[in-house]
């Protein structure tokens, strides 16, 4: 099976983005897999240190496991935001693929000690190292950022120098969650440009990039919901940034969430008699799987590259 290094390189290459997926469940998971096998595409599948808390290591370990087994995939595992040398430590000695340290909201200086201390540990075992460098905004369970503080170019070259992560999770205008933008999607293409100029061989992370697609909106509105307002990146700006940019790895959670709570609510509305909760989780798979797959095939140009 090919490693991690060779789909990040042949993505550059060949102008795709590897879809990297946060999974907090079987159903979760075994829908993200189901649409990679559809599409035939290589993926990584994240635990956040919320999700690490939710399943336990056990679960999670043997989760990926089992999907590895059941889909002959390449997939890679990946700790979503570790915000310490603790947590990062604990998913390297679990046998991760790849972790994330997320030292973006301390100082400077501490986000290059930090992370470097982390590349130090990581590398010794083979485990890759993402890094971050600026803020999104957006609120979520541990990740959290009031407004957004975009990557400055010339810091990103001095920080991968410095602490010599394998990539950057770059802060070019995406948020996390479900409202992402007052108006318009604004992406700093610009700033985007600078920073691949500065560190052209430094293969780059985007976070906060859900398109928060509206048919799931509507579904969870119209069945008790109440999400008002909410916002993603359009699927045509995530291909533009596949097709030309060096961003090799797009993080989606929200559009998953989204997906698995419009199925549910509407067949709970549907079915209120219903207890078997295997009906409702059986829809949820399929309709994940279907979103994956057209994302990593239509966003991603993700398809036949396993
Ligand atoms: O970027 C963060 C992920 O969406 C994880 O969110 O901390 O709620 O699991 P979480
Ligand atoms: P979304 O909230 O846009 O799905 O972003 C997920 C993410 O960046 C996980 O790290
Ligand atoms: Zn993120």
């Amino acid at each position: 099976m090919k490693n991690l290094e060779f789909y990040l390189k042949n993505a550059r290459e060949k102008g795709y983005v590897i879809g990297a997926y946060n999974f907090v469940n079987m159903e979760t998971l075994k829908g993200i897999c189901e649409g990679c096998h559809r599409s035939k595409s290589p993926a990584i599948l994240m635990v956040s240190e919320g999700g690490l808390e939710y399943m336990g290591t056990n679960f999670v370990m043997n989760l990926f496991e089992s999907a590895k087994k059941e889909y002959k995939l390449p997939l890679f595992l990946h700790l979503d935001h570790g915000k310490s040398f603790d947590v990062c430590k604990k998913a390297v000695d679990l046998g991760f693929d790849s972790v994330m340290f997320d030292g973006s909201a301390l100082p400077f200086d501490e986000n290059v000690r930090l992370t470097k201390k982390v590349v130090t540990y990581a590398h010794k075992k083979g485990v890759f190292v993402e890094a971050e460098l600026g803020v999104l905004a957006g609120v979520e369970d541990k990740v959290s950022a009031k407004d957004n503080l975009y990557t400055d170019p010339q810091k990103a070259k001095e920080f991968v120098e410095k602490t010599g992560c394998d990539s950057l999770a770059v802060a070019i205008g995406t948020s996390h969650g479900a409202y992402k933008y007052k108006g318009k999607a604004k992406i700093e293409f610009g700033i985007l440009k600078e920073i691949e100029k500065m560190i052209p061989n430094t293969p780059l992370v985007l976070h906060g990039a859900s398109s928060v697609p509206q048919k799931f909106v509507k579904i969870i509105n119209e069945n008790g919901g109440n999400l008002v307002g909410a916002l993603g990146t359009d699927a045509k700006i995530l291909n533009r940034l596949a097709k030309e940019s060096h961003i090799f790895k797009i993080n989606t959670d929200t559009d998953i969430r989204l997906c698995y709570m419009a199925t549910v609510r509407k067949f709970l509305k549907e079915h209120g008699a219903e207890i078997d909760m295997r009906k409702a989780n059986t829809l949820a798979i399929e309709e994940i799987a279907k979103f994956v797959e057209e994302k990593n095939t239509k966003a991603f140009e993700n398809n036949g590259k396993i």
